[in-house]
């Protein structure tokens, strides 16, 4: 049978345990990863004992309670810190999501944090979701017409065709469902995954959009579209509670819907 085994440089280390002050009892344990690719070193776990007793309640709370006060080299990406920016996405006790929005009390024991998956890390817990973007702006997120915009006109949209909208234009492109999908796992050069599909559907769907052929012709491939085999790993993982999978569901229906 065969055996697959990371790469020496690839392998994680055990890293540095910053322990609390004497006398804090209310402790809990973060084990996070750490990577400087520039160091030439291997990735490595730090363990960070927080005080709880003065520590907010989400997991970015902790996280930035560590940068500020125990070790100011961690480094990750956030900014909002209300689940709208989609920059705090990392994968903490095994599941992808955001941190600003998931309360440490929901996990029980020793919390692991790493950066999304699959994805070329740039330091710590930042990923490099280049690609990720990229293939974002290839579905062309903007609204196409060939009538010419009118300045003191909006384009209107019945109520039935707005609400069909909905589900779809909250993805705040946090990358936590592609980051969980196996087949962008194996195929991100060619497969779109679930955060470009959701989008490319939400401009399909739009009533007010007049390239809805020309969109679905970019998607007819075997591997931009076709690589989703439903596993549904990305609608699991949305903080927003989307669901990416029916989306690309119903754009492979419309795909049928126009060959008859
Ligand atoms: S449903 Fe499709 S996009 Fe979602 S995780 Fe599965 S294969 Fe990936
Ligand atoms: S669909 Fe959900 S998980 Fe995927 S990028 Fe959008 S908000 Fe994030
Ligand atoms: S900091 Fe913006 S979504 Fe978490």
């Amino acid at each position: 049978m065969a055996e697959f085994k990371l790469p020496a440089n690839s392998v994680i280390k055990p890293g540095k345990h910053w322990k609390a002050d004497s006398g804090v009892t209310h402790i809990k344990k973060f084990i996070i990863y750490r990577f400087d690719p520039e160091s030439g070193n291997n990735p490595r776990t730090d363990t960070y004992e927080v005080d709880m007793e003065h520590c907010g309640s989400m997991v970015l709370d902790a996280l930035l309670k560590i940068k500020n006060e125990i070790d100011s080299t961690l480094t990750l990406r956030r900014s909002c810190r209300e689940g709208i920016c989609g920059s705090c996405a990392m994968n903490i006790d095994g599941r992808n999501t955001l941190a600003c929005t998931k309360p440490i009390a929901d996990i029980e024991g020793d919390i692991t944090i790493y950066p999304l998956p699959h994805q070329p890390v740039i330091k710590d817990l930042v990923s490099d979701l280049s690609n990720f973007y990229a293939q974002y702006a290839s579905i062309e997120p903007w609204m196409k017409t060939a009538a010419p915009v009118s300045p003191d006109k909006e384009r209107l949209q019945s109520k039935t065709d707005r609400d069909k909208l909905d589900g779809l234009y909250e993805c705040i492109l946090c990358a936590c469902c592609s980051t969980s999908c196996p087949s962008y796992w194996w195929n991100a050069d060619r497969y779109l995954g679930p955060a470009a599909l959701l989008n490319a559907y939400r401009w399909i769907i739009d009533s007010r959009d007049e390239a809805t052929g020309e969109r679905l012709d970019e998607l007819e491939d075997p591997f931009k579209l076709y690589r989703c085999h439903t596993i549904m790993n990305c609608t699991e993982a949305c903080p927003k509670d989307l669901n990416p999978a029916k989306a690309i569901a119903n754009i492979k229906q419309l795909m049928i819907k126009r060959k008859f």
